[in-house]
């Protein structure tokens, strides 16, 4: 029986758009608040969140509690109409825990102790940490838990720790035993009769430390399966809490954008709603492609609904090399990106920039040039566009015939040491199969291998080195049912616990994308390439090659020349495809277009200059350019657009980093 409907981001926004930032006032003196509030209600802020890494503010001793400032913050945001975000500051304990509670402190692989004087430096396993964690979490719920302000609750911030202590130790062993049973079970999920490294006791197991050699591919996998579920127990048990004091108000936690030690599609079913930070940098020329590759796949982790961004930069960041500005109009361009695929919620880190502590020269949507810096000027355009804009988009859904398919868990397995190849890295081959996509303008959702595939007409596949049994059926019956399946290089080889399957790739896969034999993989040199005979002539391939024979393909790409002339680089068996190398990017994009076109997903607009993109959110489509030069995009049939209110009919002209919010018009 389904429990009562939890609170969502519409709870929140209220057919608002939300805007505004971080906010850590306990950095500034209390006038400065006052010309905070005055200056966040020029810029049309909306929410704020506070406290993320205030607990030494809040707990200056153990068991000390000190409300007063943020009361008044809490009361000031009310008086001005600005909804409270509220974090729970488990982050970053205060000094005193580490000294006296050392066992609170993670360890490194090399058993090196992570101080405090940064942040993060808490170990998911001390009950200690924990105990003090929900101690405080209970006393902020229950304090703010009515206050008027209070919108929404904020665990943690970018969980990210891992530990390999001893009280780590003593948590993944328990782990280990309520996955496996048995030693013996375990025994032989990771293969320990190679090596020499039989377990006779669960007290032998240790976190994957430092080591002589190659550490077992299976112990390190469930290493990192532990540390996101131990992450995840601490997030639910502060949600736990805060749900209890009010069960109204929906609960958050920022992700990193495709972060390592998050199983991210586990973690979105624990929240209300998703959260992400994201940072393009300024200078990539594929900064918005990244962007939209985030913002597809956070929109996705929420079930195709809204989400929030939780933090960008207004300017630059300064954890970069060099850390650059972000030029004029890129900041409104790139905000607008994320509305235009799902984001209900604009905010940034920080409110304020800082002028003392490690983030001094990050931006801030008040830089240190003040109200008339340009920074903070574009931010007051923005906020009041979003503002203007708000009822018409906020709660729009986005429609994906494409789904992408990402797997933590194969990540981790495949981006081991002892593999063939180090040039592979998983989000960067993620990220050469979206971005053809996005070129193609193509709208494309992310899925688990194990989620219902039947929405989406196109299934890709970058690379899964790793597949259940049960993803296999998955993929075998989203076929079977009418859906097209492609494939990149290295899908389909490790079982759940990284065992090779027979024959290199699942028998089941082979025979759909009509392999008969995969009989070498053939990795390739950073910079080296193969060279495919290709429809529209020879194009290259870089990364990866296999060695493979076919034996009922409908259409073959061959490689050509070098030890794999004549064999299969692409091939397609129905509505299967599989491709053995990395097509450089307009071959992808190609191939890409021509399957999606096969499988009768079309671009959401046709014929459009480079560097613009599209997208449909509900019946709103937006055009972007990411470009500097003014360009004319065709627009068929007539709209009005929102920003301009002007009537666009036929086609419409974009300048350097221009916006348009189209509705159709009656
Ligand atoms: C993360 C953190 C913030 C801040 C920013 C800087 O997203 O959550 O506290 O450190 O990075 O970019």
């Amino acid at each position: 029986m389904a429990g009562p409907a939890r609170p969502s981001l519409a709870d929140a926004t209220r057919g608002r758009i939300l805007f505004g930032g971080d906010y850590n006032p306990e950095q500034w003196p209390e006038e400065v608040w006052h010309e905070d509030v005055r200056l966040m209600k020029e810029a049309g802020v909306n929410t704020v969140t506070l406290g993320v890494f205030s607990w030494a503010k809040l707990e200056p001793r153990p068991g000390a509690r000190e409300f007063g400032w943020l009361d008044r913050l809490m009361d000031l945001m009310h008086e001005h109409g600005i909804g409270v975000v509220l974090a729970t500051p488990t982050s970053s304990p205060p000094p005193w825990m580490g000294r006296l509670h050392p066992e609170t402190l993670p360890r490194d692989e090399n058993g090196q102790i992570e101080w405090w004087g940064s942040r993060q430096h808490f170990s998911h396993s001390s009950e200690t940490y924990r105990r003090y964690a929900a101690a405080i979490t209970e006393d902020l719920a229950a304090r703010y838990g009515d206050h008027p302000a209070l919108t929404m609750w904020h665990i943690n911030n970018e969980y990210c720790t891992y530990d390999w202590g001893d009280e780590a130790a003593r948590t993944f062993r328990a782990w280990l035993q309520r996955k496996y049973g048995t030693l013996d079970t375990l025994n032989e999920a990771w293969g320990t009769a190679f090596w020499s490294q039989g377990y006779d006791g669960w007290h032998e197991i240790l976190p994957p430390r430092r080591a002589h050699y190659l550490k077992n591919p299976s112990h390190v996998l469930d290493f990192k399966r532990f540390t996101s579920d131990m992450l995840l127990e601490c997030y639910v048990m502060e949600r736990d809490i805060v749900r209890r004091h009010t069960p109204h108000v929906p609960v958050t936690t920022n992700f990193m954008p495709m972060w390592v030690g998050q199983d991210a599609w586990r973690w979105a079913e624990q929240e209300d709603v998703v959260s992400v930070d994201l940072y393009p940098d300024p200078r990539d020329p594929l900064g918005a492609q990244h962007g939209a590759l985030v913002q597809d796949m956070t929109r996705s982790q929420a079930g195709g609904g809204p989400w929030m961004l939780m933090e960008q930069a207004a300017g630059p960041v300064n954890w970069r090399g060099v850390n650059h500005p972000k030029p004029r109009g890129l900041n409104r361009l790139w905000s607008f990106q994320a509305v235009a695929r799902g984001a209900d919620a604009v905010c940034y880190f920080q409110w304020r920039q800082s002028r003392q502590g490690a983030e001094k020269f990050h931006s801030g949507m008040v830089g240190h040039a003040g109200e008339h810096g340009r920074t903070y000027q574009e931010v007051r355009r923005l906020g009041r566009e979003l503002a203007a804009l708000g009822h018409e988009l906020a709660g729009r859904h986005i429609e994906a015939d494409i789904a992408v398919l990402f797997d933590w868990n194969s990540w981790w397995a495949s981006a081991q040491d002892g593999r063939l190849s180090s040039e592979v890295d998983l989000p960067e081959v993620v990220r050469s199969w979206h971005r053809a996509l996005w070129e193609a303008n193509l709208t494309t959702a992310f899925a688990h291998p194990e989620h219902d595939l039947s929405p989406h007409r196109l299934v890709v596949v970058p690379q899964l080195y790793l597949l259940t049994d049960a993803a296999i059926d998955n993929l075998l019956a989203c076929v079977r049912g009418g859906g097209t399946l492609v494939s990149g290089f290295m899908t389909g080889v490790a079982d759940e616990d990284d065992r090779i399957r027979p024959g290199g790739m699942d028998a089941r896969l082979r025979d759909l994308f009509g392999i008969r034999t995969l009989h070498e993989w053939w990795p390739l040199d950073a910079g080296e390439e193969v060279e495919c005979d290709g429809p529209r002539g020879v194009f290259r391939g870089t990364l990866w090659s296999e060695e493979i024979e076919t034996a009922d393909a409908d259409e073959v790409v061959p490689y050509k020349g070098g030890e794999l002339d004549g064999l299969p680089a692409v091939l397609r068996k129905g509505r299967a495809w599989y491709v053995s190398t990395l097509p450089e990017p307009a071959e992808l994009r190609a191939l890409l277009s021509r399957v999606a076109a096969d499988a009768g997903v079309r671009p959401v607009l046709d014929g459009l200059p480079g560097g613009v993109e599209a997208v449909r959110r509900g019946d709103v489509l937006f055009v972007l350019n990411h470009g500097r030069e003014e360009v004319t995009v065709d627009v068929p049939d007539t709209h009005r657009d929102l920003l301009t209110g002007a009537t666009v009919t036929g086609s419409l002209s974009l300048g350097r980093y221009g916006v348009a919010v189209l509705k159709p018009s009656p």
